[in-house]
């Protein structure tokens, strides 16, 4: 762990005050975790299909402060919610009138489980990433809580691991069937680098932003993802009845990453029409990712763009998840001068899109956003400026 200090220095202090109001004052050293939500640039749907994923965290994070406690207490106070929440360490469950409080909850009960040793905390939570907007607020909340109690009680937790463990808390006690995606790049995500994830081996690499020119800009739909668990429950069926399929005419493949484009066009023909939908665009996704990450590499801006642009199609006509206020901001984007590509992000049925555009012209798509997406749709935009942010850190608070 780093002495060094978390930014965003006004919203610390105000969290440190928060403690100490809603816990009292203490001599326990106070520390501080913060972890960042994520855009995806590329490979939408492939994680759950053990493919590979292409995201970057972003300048949103969660920040929590904590002290450690002498007893098996849990006291979390949402400085956003002001609400306090709490729990025995020996009696973890599921509470449904804080919703928010099921993550810290979540991940406290899977380290356990893990066979972590914990120690009762006092914590305060506050965030900035704007919630049910697809920007992975739940995932930053989950790995800043894991970091918080690595810290605390003093554990040593491998980053990939700290990312599974947060998938499972998601998946089995929040009860939510996501991939690994977003729990992994607020945790391993790196400044000025994309992030590539193979989902199967969870191996990564990091791939640098070569150009201070190019920037990534947040268009949220507003338009809550409404639809988002049951569609995407199915979609995941889809793919195993896909894959179960393709199965039986090609021996060795146990996710639909194995299947090959070529290997696809040979067999798609005994897919019934939405099965064979579902599984092309994970098969072209897949292979677009590989190719968005050549392109980044090698500073290949227009490619990129087109990549996403060739993305967002499929997710619109072939997985069929986009929605017509996303289906508009890519539109928008598309007809500015300056702008290499756009798609929607995350899982989908509204949400957030996002745009490759050179700085030049952030300005001009801002304002084609600002006036055409209220006529096209009916509903008032949300921009969001991002840098490519750091993975999650976590530092001592020294005082001011
Ligand atoms: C959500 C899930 C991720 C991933 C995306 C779609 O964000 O949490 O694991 O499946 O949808 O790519």
């Amino acid at each position: 762990m780093k002495m060094a200090s978390v930014d965003g220095t006004n919203r610390v202090s105000m969290l440190i005050a928060a403690l100490e109001k809603n816990c009292g004052t203490s001599d326990a050293q106070v520390h501080v975790a913060k972890a960042p939500g994520r855009v995806n640039l590329i490979g939408e749907h492939t994680d759950y299909n053990e493919g590979f994923v292409f995201p970057i965290a972003i300048d949103r994070n969660v920040i929590i402060a904590g002290r450690r406690r002498s007893d098996r207490r849990v006291r979390v106070y949402s400085a956003d919610y002001e609400q306090l929440n709490e729990f025995s360490l020996d009696d973890i469950a599921f509470d449904k009138q804080m919703a928010w409080s099921n993550y810290i909850r979540g991940i406290l009960a899977v380290l356990q489980d893990a066979g972590c040793e914990l120690s009762g905390m006092d914590l305060v939570v506050t965030g900035n990433i704007p919630q049910g907007a697809g920007l992975s607020s739940s995932a930053a909340l989950e790995i800043a809580t894991a970091d918080i109690a690595t810290a605390l009680c003093d554990l040593t937790i491998d980053p990939v691991d700290t990312a599974k463990l947060a998938q499972k808390a998601e998946n089995e006690f929040v009860g939510v069937q996501c991939g690994i995606m977003d729990q992994f790049v607020s945790k391993l995500g790196r400044k000025d680098h994309a992030l590539l994830i193979d989902c199967r081996s969870l191996e990564y690499r990091h791939i640098p932003w070569l150009s201070d020119q190019v920037r990534v800009l947040i268009a949220d739909t507003r338009v809550q993802r409404g639809l988002v668990d049951s569609e995407y429950n199915k979609r995941r069926q889809e793919c195993e009845t896909g894959l179960q399929a393709l199965s039986q005419v090609l021996s060795g493949i146990t996710a639909l990453r194995d299947v090959s484009i070529s290997q696809f066009r040979e067999h798609a023909h005994i897919l019934d029409p939405v099965v064979r939908a579902r599984c092309q665009h994970v098969v072209y996704e897949n292979a677009r990712v590989l190719e968005a990450v050549e392109a980044l590499e090698s500073g290949d801006w227009v490619h990129l763009g087109q990549l996403m642009y060739a993305s967002h199609e499929s997710l619109r006509d072939l997985y069929e998840v986009s929605c017509p206020e996303l289906n508009a901001m890519v539109e928008i984007a598309r007809s500015v001068e300056g702008v290499y590509g756009a798609r929607m992000t995350g899982a989908g049925f509204g949400g957030c899109a996002i745009a490759l555009v050179e700085e030049r012209a952030l300005e001009d798509l801002e304002k084609a956003i600002l006036r055409r997406y209220p006529e096209m749709t009916g509903r008032d935009p949300q921009l969001l400026h991002t840098g490519v942010a750091s993975g999650a850190h976590t530092c001592f608070w020294k005082g001011q």
